[in-house]
């Protein structure tokens, strides 16, 4: 891409925080997964063997709720609710249709982006929550086995959903061209930001354009 046609989108620190994310979200995903489908027991040699994939995969979850914590640091202020976000909802098929004909005013994350950024919290604080419930090594101990089932329920549904939510969030990273590229290099075009961020160009990069390539948050 010429650099004077490219913004930046996302910074590495938080772009290094979004890829360690999914780093260790895959492999907590695919060793529980793999004792929740007996037919993908084999993803669980992501962790080792499955003795050592029953230690880690607890502790991974541990860290996957320190980064998340980051993630809301980092991302909350570009998440709470708008009154322009029901502007993208009422025009929702025609975002999925790809056609950008009206102003949509969307910020730095449209309306779906906060909607998944809120699930992916309250998903993987459920998860943590009632995954010390259920950490046999060190919790367990202290609650009453019918809580225990509950929270065992409570965990394989919640990841479930979870997993459902980041597929379609991969989804739409591929479906929306450019913006995978946003995530790895932290640069976008110019079209990108005007075409799916339009609000967000107008306030936060035009203003300072000043010259080529702009840095922002
Ligand atoms: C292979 C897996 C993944 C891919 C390809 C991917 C791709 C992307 C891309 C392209 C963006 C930038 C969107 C934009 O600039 O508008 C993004 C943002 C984001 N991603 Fe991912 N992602 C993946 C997995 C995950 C996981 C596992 C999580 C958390 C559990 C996550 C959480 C987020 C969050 C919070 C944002 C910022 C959006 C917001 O705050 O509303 N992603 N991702």
């Amino acid at each position: 891409m010429d650099t004077d046609n490219r913004v930046l989108r996302t910074r590495f620190g938080d772009r290094l925080l979004h890829w360690t994310m999914v780093s260790c979200f895959f492999l907590v995903a695919m060793s529980g997964l793999s004792w929740f489908f007996p037919s993908l027991h084999w993803l669980g040699s992501v962790l080792g063997p499955p003795q050592l994939a029953r230690i880690l995969h607890p502790f991974l979850g541990v860290v996957v709720f320190v980064l998340l914590m980051c993630m809301f640091v980092r991302f909350v202020h570009h998440n709470m609710p708008v009154r322009t976000d029901a502007v993208w909802f009422r025009h929702v098929l025609d975002v999925l249709r790809n056609r950008h004909g009206q102003k949509l005013q969307i910020g730095k994350y449209n309306a779906g982006q906060k909607i998944l950024f809120w699930g992916i919290m309250a998903l993987i604080s459920a998860l943590f929550v009632t995954g010390l419930v259920i950490w046999r090594a060190y919790f367990a101990v202290y609650f009453p086995i019918p809580v225990i089932r509950l929270a065992l329920l409570a965990h394989s549904a919640a990841a479930l959903a979870l997993i459902l939510l980041v597929l379609g969030h991969i989804y739409m990273g591929l479906w929306v061209r450019g913006s995978i590229t946003g995530m790895v290099t932290g640069y976008v075009s110019r079209a990108w930001a005007r075409q799916h961020h339009d609000r967000w160009y107008a306030e936060e990069v035009a203003p300072e354009d000043t010259t080529s390539v702009k840095h922002h948050s």
